[in-house]
């Protein structure tokens, strides 16, 4: 007879822990490991969250500030007065990584350790997605205990910015940057200098930002658009509030059209194409004035970055084989061709990113410049040359990985999509940014240093259009740089999604409903 009811007992009981264990957490991207176990957390209207008795003041209120800029939540957070319903624990020896955290789940209460502050950010940031998409009994919020123990694959959780094509504006940037965090992405790459406009203003260069600052790639003559230092300043600020590092990009020596607009004198000419595409590497005022340039970029951005772009010089470089300055350089450096002296540019340049006490960035082009691989990082972007990927890493090179498809978010996203980009008929659908990397990489994987999707802005006149090439797709690149292969798993993401999702809307984010197609009308947009 007790046998009987013990028997029945724990038949129940694992039916109750089962539709549990089975299901996931509605968090994105998904923790690296949890373990169910029996009973739930019942939340209160308020969510008191300890954060004084871990000194963490700062962080709490960008928490509370971060979380506020969610609609709809119907959590409200505030700093504990009594006992805490999530208590905070910075903790050296709490096994966790600096990203990494530990989130107990008991019937009493949330506790969140980790090692680093960013650690304990990205457990509130599960804590409040668990809170955020809850499921309701008797009107109460209900979570599953348990404990999750999580780090991410990745250190490089990155998402580039172009607003040389298009300009976004800080309220955008700040939008992005907000959602960026709730997806526990790290790293804001801004594109902020290209052919059609100048966006980050220069003291000592005032015309970069007054001339170069007109038009985007639609309308030559649009009212001139950019970051002062202050604005730029705001968003650093913000977005390290959100444990999320800004790099800034200033390409050279091509795509530097708007820049030649403002000081023609350090053009080095273009092509019928392109223009005016390139910084003039023949003469030596030139080096001073990108110098400059950077130095006054180095002061107002605290990444140990400078990204100086280096791609697709070749666009516009063919007068450099008149140019008597280019010719003299070339003579007086024994340099062969134009890719010599594309690369002689690019070493001149990271001498002085080093001197400045910064890092090198730079797209995949200058893998072979010759530069010193411990300072410099690769961004390879051109899929259709994997082996780049290979060169650099043998090369040492660290890099990140952001090719074109899938990761490219102004390639369309859907087969029936046209103002996006695609490539020989590819493009970019959700799940295949979902399973990036495919691949093995040969090679020594500590060189990777993580992932990256790039929003282009040539097709992306405005806010609409700019949601909808980001979302959905922003949720799954983050899940593809958060959790681990064998974490993965593409029906259980999109699972979550749904609840995901349920925040665009409240948030009025144009997303594309892939669910449903036909749902969502594509926003019209520009062809490259
Ligand atoms: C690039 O897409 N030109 C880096």
């Amino acid at each position: 007879m007790y046998l009987k009811i013990f028997t029945a007992l724990i038949f129940l009981f694992s039916i109750a822990c089962s539709t549990v264990v089975d299901s996931e957490l509605p968090i994105i991207p998904k923790p690296n490991g949890t373990n169910f176990k029996p009973g739930k957390f019942v939340c209160a209207e308020e969510i008191p969250i300890g954060f004084e008795d871990a000194g963490l003041n700062g962080l709490s209120d960008n928490f509370i500030n971060f979380l506020g800029n969610f609609p709809g939540a119907g959590i409200t957070f505030g700093k504990s007065k009594g006992i805490p319903a999530i208590q905070l624990k910075l903790d050296e020896n709490s096994g966790c990584e600096e990203e990494g955290y530990m989130l107990e789940i008991t019937p009493s209460k949330m506790a969140i350790t980790s090692s680093g502050e960013s650690g304990l950010f990205y457990g509130l940031i599960s804590a409040a997605q668990l809170l955020l998409f809850a499921e309701e009994e008797d009107g109460k919020k209900v979570l599953p205990c348990c404990m999750v123990k999580d780090q991410p694959r990745y250190g490089w959780r990155g998402l580039m910015l172009d607003e040389s094509r298009h300009f976004f504006g800080k309220e955008k940037v700040k939008q992005l940057l907000d959602y960026m965090a709730l997806h526990k992405l790290n790293k804001f790459h801004w594109h902020l200098t290209d052919v059609p406009g100048w966006r980050i203003e220069i003291k000592q260069y005032p015309r970069l930002t007054t001339i170069g600052g007109i038009g985007n790639h639609h309308n030559p003559n649009a009212e001139a658009k950019f970051y002062t230092q202050q604005d730029i300043a705001e968003i650093i600020k913000y977005a390290s509030d959100r444990f999320i590092e800004v790099i800034p990009e200033i390409d050279m020596p091509g795509h530097a059209t708007a820049a030649n607009k403002a000081y023609p004198e350090f053009s080095g000419g273009g092509s019928e194409k392109h223009p005016d595409f390139t910084f003039n590497p023949g003469k030596e005022g030139t080096y001073q004035y990108l110098t400059n340039i950077l130095k006054e970029v180095s002061l107002l951005f605290p990444s140990e970055y400078i990204h100086i772009g280096g791609d697709e010089v070749h666009f516009g470089n063919q007068q450099w084989n008149t140019d008597p300055n280019v010719q003299e350089l070339m003579k007086d450096e024994n340099l062969e061709n134009l890719v010599e002296v594309e690369h002689y540019f690019v070493r001149r340049m990271a001498d002085s990113i080093t001197a400045l006490g910064k890092k090198v960035m730079g797209w995949d082009e200058i893998i072979k410049a010759g530069l010193d691989t411990a300072s410099s990082v690769i961004m390879w972007w051109r899929h259709d040359k994997p082996h780049l990927l290979d060169d650099a890493i043998s090369a040492r090179f660290n890099v990140i990985m952001c090719p074109r498809v899938p990761l490219y978010f102004d390639f369309d996203q859907h087969e029936s999509h046209e103002w996006g980009r695609k490539w020989g008929g590819a493009y970019c659908p959700i799940d295949m940014v979902y399973n990036f990397p495919v691949d093995t990489i040969d090679g020594d994987n500590n060189k990777v240093m993580g992932i990256q999707a790039n929003l282009w802005s040539e097709s992306i006149k405005d806010n609409k259009r700019l949601d909808f090439m980001t979302f959905p797709r922003l949720s799954a690149m983050a899940e593809a740089a958060w959790s681990n292969e064998e974490t993965k798993e593409y029906q259980g993401f999109m699972e979550r999604l749904k609840e995901m999702i349920k925040l665009y809307q409240k948030d009025n984010i144009y997303y594309f409903d892939f669910f449903n197609p036909e749902k969502t009308k594509e926003p019209a947009g520009f062809k490259k």
